[in-house]
């Protein structure tokens, strides 16, 4: 059997963003995989740019290797209690491409945040923002990585086993649900 692809899509577009170190995290628990991560410095949705020129080919990108994967992979920061612009931005962006690349999708969503519960408020309004594009959402193990900037090594690698355990654990459940 080929190897699995993930596509993994970053809140925060930092390079150093912690998000994006959960992400590879996951990727590497999720072993054997083939990982990419999805560029999501997007336009701004704007409908007169839609009307004007369609939908950008950034956009059309990403649906498409949204629709492409076997499983997506989602780590949000929490900002001011919710999940980033830079997030929802590039959600409603896939809205409006044809088809729906999101549909039973299996999907697993986690955040990291500075703050003392992991950015639990934003995931939860992420979850609730994905409902109307009926992915396969994993409910848990849940990860909310708080404090999130002193969680990792200079590899990058997660310094808690606790945190490693669970997200192994999820990714074991993403596997699966992708079929593999
Ligand atoms: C505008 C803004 C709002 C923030 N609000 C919150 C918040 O509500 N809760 C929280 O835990 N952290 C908050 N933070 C801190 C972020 O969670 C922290 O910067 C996070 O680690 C960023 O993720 P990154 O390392 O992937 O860039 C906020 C940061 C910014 C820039």
């Amino acid at each position: 059997m080929s190897q699995p692809t993930l596509l993994g899509l970053s809140g925060s577009l930092r390079k150093d963003a912690t998000n994006r170190k959960l992400l590879r995290e996951a990727a590497r628990l999720f072993d054997p995989v083939s990982y990419a991560e999805a560029d999501l410095n997007l336009p701004l949705y704007d409908g007169d740019l839609e009307d004007a020129e369609g939908i950008p080919a950034s956009v059309q990108m990403l649906a498409d290797q949204i629709g492409q994967a076997d499983a997506v992979i989602i780590s949000t920061p929490e900002y001011n209690k919710g999940p980033s612009g830079v997030l929802k931005n590039a959600l409603d962006w896939v809205s409006r491409t044809k088809g729906n690349p999101w549909a039973s999708k299996p999907v697993a969503v986690m955040s990291a945040a500075g703050g003392r519960a992991g950015g639990e408020r934003a995931q939860m309004i992420l979850r609730a923002c994905m409902v109307p594009f009926q992915p396969r959402i994993l409910q848990g193990p849940e990860i909310h990585l708080a404090d999130s900037s002193n969680e990792f090594d200079d590899q990058g690698r997660l310094l808690s086993e606790r945190y490693e355990n669970s997200l192994h654990m999820l990714m074991q459940k993403l596997r699966a649900e992708a079929g593999f």
